[in-house]
């Protein structure tokens, strides 16, 4: 969806490509990156500080932002034989790393140097580097409610009723706004993955949810409150979890009225992403699948979370979700009618935050001759997802100043469970994903999609 926006800006200037049209389609308008951008995380654990020191660190010039496609990719416009490839951070107007404000909530009072040694992620030598920075970010009392996350608990949290929680919350996010002087605001949530949830009726409009909300109804969690609180300040939201958070009719209901974009859930890191990698290929090439075995060990502390049977719930539905959407047996069920899915999560605390992962799969191939796949994945499940984390803010802040709101489907990239409209299948196929943001980009320059037909170079 666009609006018009009425502060509209120059667009940034880029050396215009011959014979490329750089007019933004009709109604948009991007407006510059001009000053300090907020990044608000509800949750300041593995992810959250190793992106955070990741940025410090990038800003230093003493690491790179591998992994990152804000950062490091580029983008083609028009023909092949024009080769015209600006970087995407010169294509279109993003928030410079340089003007980045970092602040969040969490359950422990530990600084973001504390809470990123805890974590283990990053080298002691990096962390040390960064240490006054890392010190200086503390986090603000968390909304929090064991019932929701069984396996922790903590003491630095916020007391009241629900409506009184989203009242506080939103004083603190004004308030970090005027003390850090910022222009914009994007929140992500970096917290633990809550309980299994489904839909309710008070999550059906936004009027059922603040009278819930009034009410201390117990189908609101904290990570709906945190959204909640975003959105309803018109700053873009993101759900880095699986838990429902926004992903309610009602939410995206204010993200409409507030005009808000917003995102989700659960960023697409390690096994997944591989998945979604692996299983387009198989359903291209018409090979068939027996089955997948996916089991995983992790011990940090989103993995203590995940050794509750409530929040590994969320997670299975949502790691479970993606190869029936990719390989769609309801279009060839002799291929992959039959095919049984199965994933494992196993909390071993001496793997930290090193997570090792391992595939099997039960392929065939030419009259049904069976080969098998075994993969196993040595993976850094916060290294993967701390540039996703980055994109998101840019990404988000971009679509806000472009006057774009509701959900944002071309971010689907970056999720396991990407949240669509009502009655629309989600789109899970990484090379689809990743076109449909590139696409989305161009379309926000007023630049041709790019279709992949090619006939115009065969053609006289
Ligand atoms: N690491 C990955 O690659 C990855 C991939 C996909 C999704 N995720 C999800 O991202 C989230 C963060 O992962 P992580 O590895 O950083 O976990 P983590 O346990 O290290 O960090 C989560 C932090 O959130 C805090 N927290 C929990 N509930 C809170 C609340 N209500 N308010 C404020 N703070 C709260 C915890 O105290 C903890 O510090 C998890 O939900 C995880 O499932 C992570």
């Amino acid at each position: 969806m666009a609006r018009k926006n009425k502060n509209k800006l120059k667009p940034q200037k880029i050396e215009k490509p011959k014979g490329l049209a750089l007019s933004l389609p009709k109604g948009l308008a991007l407006s510059l990156p001009k000053g300090k951008l907020g990044v608000l995380l509800p949750g300041l654990g593995a992810v959250a500080t190793t992106f955070i020191a990741g940025i410090l660190a990038v800003r230093k010039g003493i690491a790179r932002p591998f992994g990152s496609i804000t950062q490091m990719q580029t983008i083609r416009l028009g023909k092949r034989t024009e080769k015209i490839t600006p970087r995407i951070k010169d294509f279109v107007p993003l928030a410079d790393l340089n003007d980045l404000v970092f602040g969040g909530w969490d359950i422990f009072k530990d600084d973001c140097y504390t809470a990123a040694k805890k974590a283990g992620v990053l080298e002691q030598n990096l962390l040390e580097k960064l240490k006054p920075e890392l010190k200086k970010i503390k986090p603000m009392k968390g909304v929090f409610n064991r019932d929701y996350v069984r396996n922790l608990d903590g003491s630095f949290i916020k007391w009241g009723n629900r409506w009184e929680m989203a009242e506080k919350l939103i004083e603190d996010i004004r308030n970090f706004k005027r003390e850090n002087n910022c222009r914009r605001l994007v929140m992500v949530w970096c917290g633990s993955t809550e309980i299994y949830m489904e839909r309710k009726g008070i999550h059906n409009s936004i009027k059922n949810f603040e009278k819930a909300l009034k009410k201390d109804s117990k189908f609101i969690s904290p990570s709906m409150i945190y959204a909640y609180a975003a959105i309803k300040e018109g700053i873009p939201y993101a759900n880095g979890a699986p838990n429902l958070s926004a992903d309610i009719p009602a939410l995206v209901e204010l993200s409409k009225k507030t005009q808000t974009p917003i995102a989700g859930k659960d960023f697409k890191t390690g096994q997944t992403l591989f998945k979604t990698i692996i299983a387009p290929g198989l359903k291209a090439r018409m090979l068939g699948l027996k089955g997948w075995f996916s089991t995983n060990i992790l011990g940090n502390r989103d993995g203590q979370v995940l050794d509750d049977p409530g929040s590994f719930k969320t997670k299975e539905k949502s790691k479970l979700s993606v190869l029936e959407y990719i390989l769609q047996p309801h279009l060839y069920p002799e291929l992959y009618g039959k095919t049984h899915h199965q994933v494992r999560i196993n909390y071993y605390p001496p793997s930290g935050d090193n997570k090792e992962a391992w595939d099997n799969l039960d392929i065939f191939g030419w009259l049904g001759y069976p080969m098998q796949i075994k993969i196993n994945f040595l993976c850094r499940d916060s290294i993967l997802a701390a540039p996703i984390v980055l994109d998101l803010v840019l990404f988000l802040d971009l679509a806000k100043r472009a006057g774009l709101y509701g959900i944002q489907e071309w971010l689907s990239f970056y999720f396991k469970s990407p949240q669509v409209a009502t009655g629309l299948y989600p789109e899970h196929d990484l090379f689809i994903q990743h076109t449909k943001l590139k696409n989305t980009l161009r379309w926000l320059r007023g630049e041709k999609s790019i279709t992949h037909l090619g006939r115009e170079y065969y053609q006289h």
